[in-house]
């Protein structure tokens, strides 16, 4: 249930009560750094993305994240509550004038179990000091630029796709995502179908954007870890693609940290170095945050 719906219904005493804690959940108004919520979409009973008002003075590069978040619950002695916040990264590009942001719910999770129930109109907190390590500047100069990443780890990589100047530096993109089941891939087949059709992008991307969705517990048309496509001639041979190279390629890897720790072994295998901002490598990695 939306905390609107709960608003908007005030027919008995507990649902009042539950208006005003809700009320007071995200009253974050009064704190500097909040940001109100545009929209909410809700891709799986456990996926959802929403869109935030972007503060005027905020700048970042495609792929960094920010600390987001809400206030917690009012501590029972004190009745002082504290900011709740984890790290998202931010799923628009640098260009648009809203903020994305894409986001597992976790059972039981302290934020987004209330992130959730986020509506339009809602605030939250946002930290303005983008940072990270999926950036452009951390690669050093390649031809093709493979974007590798499980679950919600899409969602940096939803802003490079975005970002004209991915294609200034990278003759051609590789997007390759793995969920577990179909209905998880939803969001970045949404994202790359609209990269495809938008009136700028389409021209840029065509021919040079490559996505690859794969499945792992349910039957699709790709199906398999990523770490097992990356090793297999037979992958490549169906992309019509040359093997990874360390030569030309560089990687951007988001996911979950056994993946992090496997695709950084098999780039490593392949002569590929990590980079930073400062000492710039062919591949950079950063963890999918869940609570
Ligand atoms: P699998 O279903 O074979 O575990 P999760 O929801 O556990 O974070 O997993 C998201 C996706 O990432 C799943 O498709 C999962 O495959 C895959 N995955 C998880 N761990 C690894 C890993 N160490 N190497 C490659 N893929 C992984």
């Amino acid at each position: 249930m939306s905390q609107n719906s709960i608003a908007v219904d005030p027919v008995s005493s507990v649902q009042t009560k539950m208006k005003r804690e809700v009320a007071s959940a995200s009253r974050t108004d009064r704190i500097p750094d909040s940001a109100r919520v545009t929209s909410v979409t809700h891709w799986t009973g456990s996926l959802f993305s929403f869109k935030v008002e972007r503060p005027a003075s905020l700048r970042f590069r495609s792929g960094e994240f920010v600390m987001l978040g809400l206030m917690g619950d009012p501590n029972p002695k004190t009745g002082k509550s504290n900011p709740l916040l984890r790290a998202y990264s931010i799923a628009s590009p640098a260009w648009e004038e809203e903020l994305e942001f894409y986001s597992i719910k976790v059972p039981d999770g302290p934020l987004t179990s209330k992130l959730q129930h986020l509506s339009p109109g809602d605030s939250i907190i946002l930290r303005p000091r983008p940072v990270g390590t999926l950036i452009l500047d951390a690669l050093l100069p390649g031809k093709r630029l493979w974007l590798l990443a499980t679950g919600t780890g899409i969602a940096p990589f939803a802003s490079v796709i975005r970002d004209p100047e991915t294609y200034e530096k990278f003759d051609s993109v590789v997007l390759m995502h793995t969920c577990r089941e179909v209905k998880e891939l939803e969001y970045g087949k949404q994202l790359v179908a609209e990269v495809m059709e938008h009136e700028f992008l389409a021209e840029i991307v065509t021919d040079r954007l490559i996505y690859y969705p794969s499945t792992t517990r349910e039957v699709s048309r790709n199906q398999g870890r990523i770490t097992d496509s990356l090793s297999s001639s037979s992958f490549y041979k169906s992309l019509h693609v040359d093997p990874l190279n360390a030569e030309s390629d560089r990687c951007m890897i988001c996911g979950s940290l056994g993946f992090n720790e496997d695709i950084q072994a098999l780039l490593q295998d392949k002569g590929l170095v990590e980079g930073s901002g400062n000492d710039p490598g062919t591949y950079v990695v950063e963890k999918a945050f869940v609570e």
